[in-house]
């Protein structure tokens, strides 16, 4: 049972795939408080959340950037689903949300001033692409934001656990973005082991 449980955090599905999303929003509160208290968009931003789960941090964006667009993708239907729910005063005003892969953002090219990923690069199934993927649809000089509980690659209490997860350290992710021209920006880590990590789309490059 654990393990279907945790199988649900890679991607939610069904009864028990909607329980999960839900109760992501209240178990990744603290994480997500934290994480965004490292970046700063205008309060017109458009913000993306790839990976939004079940779209606590939607929320918190739309308060956030209160003249500002929110968009949140997610290969789940189900969080999709809790996503809308939980988002519905805004859904089709400032805030949009679509089913949909890292792998192939269904937007245009430099579309977003800040993009979001908390808890959700440890599924993402080539980094080195998908990484890129964000490259092409931030503004040049837009924020990427990673936040992470696990960041320990020979901690595999979680990795055994659930399939195709992969763990990364910080210097992993500082490679794989600067070799795709992004710039480290920042990078903190909390008492309780989280990680969190900017970069800026390079300009220069873009
Ligand atoms: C552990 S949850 C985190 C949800 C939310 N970001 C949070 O912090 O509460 C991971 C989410 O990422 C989504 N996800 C995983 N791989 C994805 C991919 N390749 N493309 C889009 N979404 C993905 C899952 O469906 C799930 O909703």
């Amino acid at each position: 049972m654990i393990r279907k449980f945790l199988q649900n955090c890679r991607k939610p599905q069904g009864r028990l795939g909607r329980f999960v999303a839900q109760g992501m929003n209240s178990g990744h509160a603290s994480i997500s408080a934290w994480g965004l208290t490292h970046i700063s968009p205008a309060k017109d931003a458009s913000v993306l959340d790839i990976g939004c789960g079940g779209g606590a941090n939607l929320k918190r964006l739309l308060q956030i950037c209160p003249d500002g667009h929110v968009t949140g993708i997610d290969y789940s239907e189900e969080s999709v689903a809790v996503s809308r729910k939980v988002n519905a005063a805004e859904l089709g005003k400032r805030c949009d949300i679509v089913q949909g892969s890292v792998s192939a953002l269904p937007f245009d090219d430099n579309a977003f001033d800040a993009v979001i990923a908390f808890e959700t690069i440890y599924f993402w199934p080539n980094p080195g692409t998908d990484f890129r993927e964000v490259c092409r649809v931030l503004r040049p000089g837009g924020v990427f934001l990673i936040c992470n509980e696990a960041h320990d690659p020979s901690n595999d209490t979680y990795t055994s656990k659930i399939e195709g997860m992969r763990i990364y350290s910080e210097s992993m992710l500082a490679e794989l973005l600067s070799g795709l021209g992004f710039k480290i920006t920042g990078v903190d880590t909390h008492k309780r082991g989280w990680l969190c990590l900017c970069a800026t789309n390079n300009e220069s490059t873009s």
